[in-house]
């Protein structure tokens, strides 16, 4: 057990419980193995910690670790090229029917062996964590053959070996099929047996698949959602990103943890959400790079009281991106959420759309994932374009 640790003088943001509204100056925190064991003022600190060491924050801005909770952080390749193509006028769904798209990048991870995809993705989970992250969700889905879908998922459960994060694995083989194959064979005698081989070796800690006119459709992802159920496994859907396919409806049928994307979700979809408890992910770093203009439809989504989450995407196609606080400042601008839905959306929401209920927020008993940041206002994380300066990261009540 590690000795208590208490912080004084915190600015605490907004996600102190999951629904507090405004933060507080001048709090204190105490964790204690690895746990929060205290918030509040410091007047009211249990005499158990009296004479624990103090440390005063100077009133900066204290956050729980951030959480990005959707990435395609293992690949290999890159996609500047069809980024050049897509700037004169090709479309990403063109350049994926012509062969590339997720198909290079494939081609690339297949050729790639674990410790050149370790190495690439520790790097882009260093950025990561350089912004605050404590959790990360990793996907499957560039290799689409069973060998390399659990190569990547290996090489996901690595990562947290290797840093002091933590990873979630989500399998992906639902992303594309390859060019020779039908949608049904392909889930029949490669998508299906990788899942059941993954989960059998402990790989797998969501399902997940590609709902679209250039991936799977719903009685495809259907199969893919039954075999989860099967295996116990719980469910996420990359839905709506480029039409409207019903697939958020179809998430939230079988209880999903999340749907993901959105642009194109109808009020339907949002009714089923909410009523489900399905986490809307949004992911503006897609939508801006793809140079989308169909916009979520946030309004309707906090209506009905689904909550929101943000997240980088981080792939080599759609979201090149390892900035979270980036992505929170694309979600005010692009989506106009608020900072501080900006803020719940990578701590308690994203918490939420990985099933995780000890973190996203400094109630007494979660995790001690801690980021403390260098400004003293919880808005200019959001407001500040991808930079605000990352004083120090606590992981499970370690600093580091
Ligand atoms: O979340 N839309 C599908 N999957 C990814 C993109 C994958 C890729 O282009 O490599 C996404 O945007
Ligand atoms: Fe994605």
């Amino acid at each position: 057990m590690s000795d208590p640790v208490v912080l004084t003088d915190c600015c605490l943001a907004p996600t102190v419980s999951a629904s507090s509204a405004s933060y507080a100056q001048k709090e204190t925190l105490a964790f204690e193995g690895g746990v929060i064991v205290f918030v509040g003022e410091e007047a009211s600190l249990p005499r158990d910690y009296a004479q624990a060491p103090r440390r005063s924050v100077e009133g900066r801005v204290v956050t729980p670790g951030l959480i990005d909770c959707h990435t395609h952080l293992v690949y290999a390749g890159s996609r500047a090229r069809e980024f050049e193509m897509r700037l004169t006028g090709a479309s990403y769904e063109e350049i994926m029917r012509a062969g590339g798209g997720i198909f290079s990048t494939v081609e690339a991870t297949r050729a790639a062996g674990e410790d050149e995809l370790l190495e690439s993705a520790l790097s882009r989970l260093d950025r990561l964590m350089a912004g605050g992250v404590t959790t990360v969700e990793v996907k499957s889905g560039y290799g689409l053959d069973i060998e390399t879908e659990l190569r990547m998922l290996r090489v996901a459960r690595a990562l947290e070996v290797h840093r002091k994060v933590t990873v979630r694995t989500t399998f992906l083989g639902a992303h594309a099929f390859p060019k020779d194959m039908t949608a049904d064979d392909y889930l029949t005698h490669i998508c299906l047996p990788a899942l059941d081989q993954a989960a059998n070796e402990g790989l797998v800690d969501a399902v997940d698949g590609f709902c679209e006119t250039v991936g799977f459709s719903r009685k495809q992802i259907g199969r893919v959602f039954d075999r989860a159920k099967a295996l116990d496994l719980p469910v996420k859907l990359h839905a709506e990103q480029m039409s409207d396919q019903k697939g958020a409806m179809l998430a939230a049928n079988h209880r999903a943890l999340s749907a993901d994307h959105l642009e194109y979700l109808c009020a339907d979809g949002v009714a089923a959400m909410a009523e489900a408890g399905t986490v809307a992910v949004l992911l503006p770093g897609a939508f801006y790079a793809l140079g989308e203009t169909q916009l979520p439809p946030i309004q309707t989504l906090r209506d009905a009281g689904v909550p929101m989450a943000l997240a980088t995407d981080c792939n080599p196609g759609s979201s090149p991106t390892t900035s979270l606080l980036l992505i929170m400042n694309m979600g005010a601008v692009l989506f106009g959420l608020t900072p501080q839905e900006c803020l719940k959306g990578v701590t308690v929401n994203a918490a939420r759309a990985l099933g995780l209920k000890d973190r996203g927020t400094f109630e007494v008993g979660m995790r001690a994932d801690i980021a403390i940041w260098d400004v003293t206002d919880p808005a200019e994380l959001t407001y500040r374009m991808g930079d605000a300066p990352l004083k120090q990261r606590v992981f499970g009540g370690e600093l580091c």
